[in-house]
Formats: C-alpha cells, sequence, structure tokens
C-alpha cells in the first residue's frame, strides 16, 4: 500500500519554475546570449552550480570558479527578488485541495527539492507546516536525477520505496523517482515526462484515489 508521498517544490508546489527560469535568462543576457523555454527544461531539477556549469556551455564561456560564484550569486539574488513577491495566492492549482485529501486518508508527506531556497518559499506561501519531512539542497550531497532526496523522504517518513509516489515537473525528477525504486507522477507534457507512470496537468487534474490504485507503466 502506498503510505508516503514525496513532492517536488518548484513546478509542483509553486510555479517557481518559471522565475528559476527568468533569472537565468537574465544571467544569460547578461553575458551576451539567451536560452529558451525549452532549453530550460533540461535546466529544472537540477542545482544551482549544474544549471550554471549547463548554461556556460551552451553560451560556449570557460569562466574561473570566483567568476562562476559570483555568478550564481547574482542568479540567486535575482531570483530571491521575484520570490519575494509570492503569497499563498501562488500556490499551483489543486495543491490545497489534494493536501486536504491526504491528510484525511492519513498518508505521510514530504518535500523533495535540490533547492537550497525550498524552507523559505514554502513559508512566503504558508505550507511549512504541511510536510511531515522537508529534504532539501540543504541535505542531500547529489542532486536528481540522483534518488538520494526521495530516498531520504521515503527513510524520514517510514515508507520503503515501494509504498512511495513522487509528485515532479522535471525530467531528471520523474529519474531520480525510478532509479530509487518509486512510483512517479508527472506534472506537465506526457511528452516530455516520458518515464513518468502518470501524467497530469495540475493536482487538479488528480484525485488521491487514482493516485492510490496507480500501477506501473514501463515505458
Ligand atoms: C530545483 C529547480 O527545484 O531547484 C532548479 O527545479 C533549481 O531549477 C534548483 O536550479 C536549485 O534551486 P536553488 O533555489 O537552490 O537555486
Ligand atoms: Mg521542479
Amino acid at each position: 500500500p502506498i503510505k508516503a508521498l514525496l513532492f517536488d517544490l518548484d513546478g509542483v508546489i509553486v510555479d517557481t519554475a518559471i522565475f528559476h527560469y527568468q533569472a537565468w535568462r537574465r544571467m544569460a543576457n547578461s553575458l551576451g546570449f539567451d536560452i529558451t523555454e525549452e532549453f530550460n527544461e533540461q535546466l529544472k531539477g537540477i542545482s544551482r552550480t549544474e544549471s550554471l556549469d549547463i548554461i556556460l556551455a551552451h553560451g560556449g564561456l570557460v569562466l574561473s570558479d570566483e567568476k562562476k560564484a559570483e555568478l550564481a550569486a547574482q542568479k540567486n539574488e535575482w531570483y530571491l527578488e521575484l520570490v519575494s513577491q509570492m503569497t499563498p495566492a501562488n500556490i499551483l492549482p489543486g495543491v490545497t485541495d489534494f493536501f486536504a485529501q491526504v491528510k484525511a486518508a492519513g498518508l505521510k508527506t514530504a518535500l523533495g527539492s535540490v533547492s537550497k531556497n525550498a524552507r523559505l518559499i514554502l513559508e512566503r506561501i504558508g505550507m511549512l507546516d504541511d510536510f511531515d519531512a522537508i529534504i532539501d539542497g540543504t541535505k542531500i550531497s547529489r542532486g536528481k536525477p540522483d534518488p538520494e532526496v526521495f530516498l531520504k523522504g521515503a527513510a524520514e517518513t517510514k515508507a520503503q520505496p515501494d509504498e512511495c509516489v513522487v509528485f515532479e515537473d522535471a525530467v531528471a525528477g520523474i529519474e531520480a523517482a525510478k532509479r530509487g525504486g518509486m512510483l512517479a507522477v508527472g506534472i506537465g507534457e506526457p511528452a516530455v515526462l516520458t518515464w513518468a507512470d502518470l501524467v497530469v496537468g495540475s493536482l487538479a487534474d488528480l484525485t488521491l484515489d487514482e493516485v492510490l490504485t496507480l500501477a506501473p507503466t514501463h515505458r
């Protein structure tokens, strides 16, 4: 039986994925090149430093570690400017309803995010107390697609991997869930999240019953 539901943050609970994209794009533009929304897909679920490396390679730039640290800090500053305007109104459609069903059913919840800003964002949207466990970028040594973040979430909620369902908007996050031996629900496009066991546009399109009767698919 399913015991725990593990949620990614950016793009699943709140639409901060767009803020990450805007801040990275601003940084790329300041360096003289651009990134597209399509390019941005591969950055979802990827840590700040790894994202920076991917973007700099895309722009054909090789920079010193000092310069890279400066750029990562600058991006985070721009990102936090956008985040600072967030309120509970930024919670994505269906999330609040879905959590009410989850709590009523007595299931455990964990956050599984590689973001170091996760607690700050949960505080801003008033959801800090909605998780039994919070695994974020400060608690892991390997980012997605490594399953570490979700395996830690499972352990803290005392669930086995096959008793967990992961909710993810990132290709790397779905891969992390599957590598961890968990069921994965994709939030987004089926054509992008091909490894997910089910893909929906948002949590508003899903009932808890559908999740609890989910069977793994092998695509
Ligand atoms: C993930 C986002 O949740 O967190 C990535 O999908 C982001 O885009 C990563 O790079 C790290 O976030 P932060 O807040 O630590 O820079
Ligand atoms: Mg995400």
